[in-house]
């Protein structure tokens, strides 16, 4: 049995007064691809923005290979090797693409990632890497998040709707790249919309609904039924 790195539990967040994750539980093994599902407003965003240290939780909330990090700021969660590639990209608009990715490696992780094989993995990104990060369309604005995260050498990656808005040859380029982004043991989290895609490439799913855990599976084993009943709340 694969050991869980990352150890999520009991974890509530809030904006404000709203809360939005209430008493979450959940693990993510070493080496895995573990999908999170859930309608809009779920909690999925939150959830990593969470991990990554983005949000005020408890120490313990969130332990990293044993180790509490649910109060650490985003740089110092960076700095154990865990990288978000967030919803929306969130690229630096007046630098170049390989600005971008440079500021990815300031964490100073050691590790198989660097300029040469981020342009290995997405060959276009070479071609523009002098061109401002807002030139390049939205998929190869995705393929430089997610190059700016690689640069960190992450243990583990989690993927903010790693395909939405997307064309779907784009999305083809991207998937077709993962196994070469967590084939050298790396693990990761990806919060997709499509289903089908999410169950494919996933090794467990955990479907979110209303800041709650309502499905937790194989991704090989769950019906299409649970995962309805899950996503709406349908009896
Ligand atoms: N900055 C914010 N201020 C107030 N409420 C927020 C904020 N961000 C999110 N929320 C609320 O928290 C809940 C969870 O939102 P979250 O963005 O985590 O959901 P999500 O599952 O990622 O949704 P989506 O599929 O639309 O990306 C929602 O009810 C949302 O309205
Ligand atoms: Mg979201």
């Amino acid at each position: 049995m694969p050991e869980p790195i990352l150890n999520i539990s009991k974890l509530e967040a809030f904006y404000g007064d709203f809360q939005a994750l209430y008493g979450l539980d959940l693990t993510v093994d070493e080496g895995e691809v573990l999908a999170i599902i859930g309608a809009n407003g779920a909690g999925k965003t939150t959830l990593l923005r969470s991990i990554a240290g983005l949000m005020r939780n408890g120490p313990d909330q969130i332990r990293y290979r044993n180790q509490p990090i649910g109060a650490l700021r985003a740089d110092q969660v960076a700095a154990r090797g865990l990288a978000l590639v967030p919803e929306g990209r969130q690229l630096f608009p007046s630098l170049s693409v390989e600005e971008n990715l440079i500021i990815g490696g300031r964490v100073g992780r050691k590790g198989p990632w660097s300029l040469s094989k981020v342009y290995e993995l997405f060959p276009i990104l070479d071609e523009r890497k002098h061109q401002a990060s807002t030139s390049l369309s939205g998929g190869q604005q995705q393929m430089v998040a997610i190059g700016r995260a690689l640069m960190s050498n992450p243990d583990l990656i989690l993927f903010d709707e790693i395909s939405l808005g997307l064309a779907p040859i784009i999305i083809k380029d991207i998937y077709d790249a993962l196994p070469g982004i967590v084939g050298g043991g790396m693990s990761a989290v990806i919060v997709e919309q499509d289903v089908t895609k999410a169950l494919a490439v996933s090794s467990r799913v955990y479907c979110l609904q209303d800041g709650r855990v309502s499905l937790e599976g194989a991704s090989s084993t769950v019906s299409r039924e649970d995962i309805s009943r899950a996503y709406f709340g349908i009896e």
